[in-house]
């Protein structure tokens, strides 16, 4: 059984109850009355010599709001030499005191959720809403993995075999595991990568994304906090050249990452091209992801999960909605539907409580998407163009909500990271066409089915390969122990974050077999 304890109600140090968007909404502006935020990532280790400090500046509005302590390829190669030598260290360390420290962080982050929203708000561009969700999932993942830590450390497990014999098998650390996060998730990943592996009793080397890594540097300060030594968690802060030195070292006996799908194709080569024992990697990348809507389905509710699962975030998530199939019959009325319901969001600060839309992370992801738009208007039909509001900082990069509609899916011409819906009609009898062209795009994340007849989505989820399947809902938002994410083919590896079997992969096996 998964524990439960995950989902204990839970309230900050000054009573609130978790997740009271007023009460956090209130905390964030308390916060920038108190002054700039000046936080500062670094890595603690005195032989790290970092690049000179450069300044974060805010993605909303471009204002400072700490420094990074950059690592270069060389330092972070350095660091995985310095990380190998704790390796001993923190495996002696007894599964329930990882499992304690790991419930302490969550505590902690619980206490300290004002500076953390701020931090999502400013350095991410994260509304209320999702700085709550993401505040609640890191605490969940660390309060999850804690539990894994005593379910699968705690104690080894008896096999049979003949009189006179005992075999037992136990789970070890692997030693050093290296994880590297992206931005879009750049608390809950983060934390989830991290605590997964400090609960099999690694030394860590965490990579932020290099959008992000502020909060970063919060999160490993409260696990050290919460008791974690500093010689078994180290923050790493770097560009993906970083990113590759820590994957290519030979000490590296293990590597998490979450981010695109090249990126997972050039860790794995550069994990194979080292002359060192094979290290297992988990990798979880992007989606093409697509929800089949056909005739019988709700129109109001479809509405509903489509803007939330297209543009909530911004529409960057890698679960998010890219490409919608609406059966002809219901596909204008539903298209409007949906319109309509996009035409309410609101774009603006992150931090004012009736945002809906923050900015996207950088300008590069903003130029990527315009560049996008421009040629979907040449090549395909515009549906539905939002509005920004007047007077958005221009330091921030904004990108009102948008829906095109495709004469084929394959006219999609790769994962688009923003809030951009692309609509294609099906006709009926043709859900195996649909099925295909899902197929085709070689991804296996997140799927959405909307249909009243059971069939249609029994049919639909058994001849996908897709990760996580939602059906009649939207299909964001996976809850730690609910609902294990992850997803296949070009989507990564699997296992899935916050499911039974991924603190497995940071461990490896040992029977001890004894004549008794
Ligand atoms: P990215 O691949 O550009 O970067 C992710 C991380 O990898 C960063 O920390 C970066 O510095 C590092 N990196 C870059 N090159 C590297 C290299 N050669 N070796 C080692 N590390 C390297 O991705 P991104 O733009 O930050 O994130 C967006 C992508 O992440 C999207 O494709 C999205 O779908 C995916 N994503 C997937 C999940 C999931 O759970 N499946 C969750 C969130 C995001
Ligand atoms: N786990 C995140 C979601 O489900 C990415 O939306």
């Amino acid at each position: 059984a998964l524990p439960r304890d995950i989902f204990a109600p839970r309230q900050n140090s000054a009573g609130v109850p978790f997740g009271e968007r007023k009460a956090l909404a209130s905390f964030l502006a308390e916060r920038d009355a108190a002054g700039p935020l000046d936080v500062t990532a670094r890595c603690l280790w005195s032989g790290a010599k970092a690049d000179a400090p450069e300044t974060v500046r805010s993605a909303v509005d471009g204002t400072a709001i700490g420094s990074v302590h950059a690592l270069g390829a060389e330092a972070a190669s350095a660091l995985v030499g310095e990380a190998s030598r704790h390796v001993r260290k923190a495996e002696v360390v007894p599964a329930a005191t990882r499992a304690g420290w790991l419930r302490k962080a969550a505590d902690l982050m619980e206490a300290r959720q004002g500076l953390l929203m701020n931090l999502l708000a400013r350095e991410a561009g994260k509304t209320v809403d999702d700085g709550i969700a993401e505040i609640r999932e890191a605490v969940d993942f660390l309060r999850f993995y804690a539990a894994e830590a005593e379910r699968l450390f705690g104690a080894p497990t008896f096999l049979p075999g003949p009189t006179g014999e005992e075999n037992v098998l136990q789970y070890r650390s692997r030693g050093v595991a290296v994880c590297i996060s992206p931005w879009n998730f750049p608390l809950a990943i983060f934390t989830g990568q991290v605590a997964a592996a400090l609960a099999a009793g690694n030394v860590v080397i965490a990579k932020p994304a290099e959008q992000t890594p502020l909060i970063a540097a919060i999160a490993v300060g409260l696990l050290h906090e919460a008791g974690f030594p500093a010689a078994s968690l180290y923050l790493a802060p770097g560009d993906g050249k970083a990113g590759a030195a820590l994957v290519a070292h030979q000490a590296t006996a293990a590597a998490a990452f979450t981010g695109s799908t090249e990126t997972a194709f050039a860790i794995n080569r550069a994990l194979a091209a080292r002359n060192a024992p094979i290290a297992p990697l988990i990798a979880e990348t992007g989606g093409i992801n697509a929800m089949i809507v056909d005739a019988t389905a709700l129109p109001e509710q479809v509405a509903d999960d489509v803007v939330m699962s297209a543009f909530r975030s911004t529409g960057q998530r890698c679960s998010a909605l890219r490409l919608l199939f609406v059966q002809e019959e219901v596909a204008d009325a539903m298209v409007e539907m949906i319109a309509g319901a996009a035409a309410e969001l609101t774009v603006g600060d992150p931090r004012d409580i009736a945002t809906d839309m923050g900015p996207v992370i950088d300008a590069a992801q903003h130029a990527m998407l315009s560049e996008h738009l421009d040629r979907m208007g040449r090549e395909q039909r515009i549906r539905f163009a939002g509005t920004l509001p007047a007077g958005l900082p221009p330091e921030g990069h904004w990108i009102a909500p948008h829906i095109v509609e495709l004469d084929r899916a394959e006219a999609l011409p790769g994962e688009i990271f923003g809030p951009i819906l692309h609509v294609v009609r099906w006709k009926a009898g043709g859900l195996d066409a649909v099925c295909d062209a899902i197929e085709r795009t070689g991804y296996g994340l997140t799927l959405g089915i909307h249909s009243r007849i059971d069939d249609v989505a029994r049919r639909v989820r058994e001849r996908l390969t897709v990760g996580n399947v939602y059906i009649n809902r939207n299909m964001i938002g996976a809850i730690v122990g609910s609902q294990p994410f992850g997803g296949s083919g070009l989507s990564g590896t699997g296992p899935k974050a916050g499911g039974p079997n991924y603190v497995l992969r940071f461990a490896r096996e040992q029977v001890v077999s004894v004549n008794t």
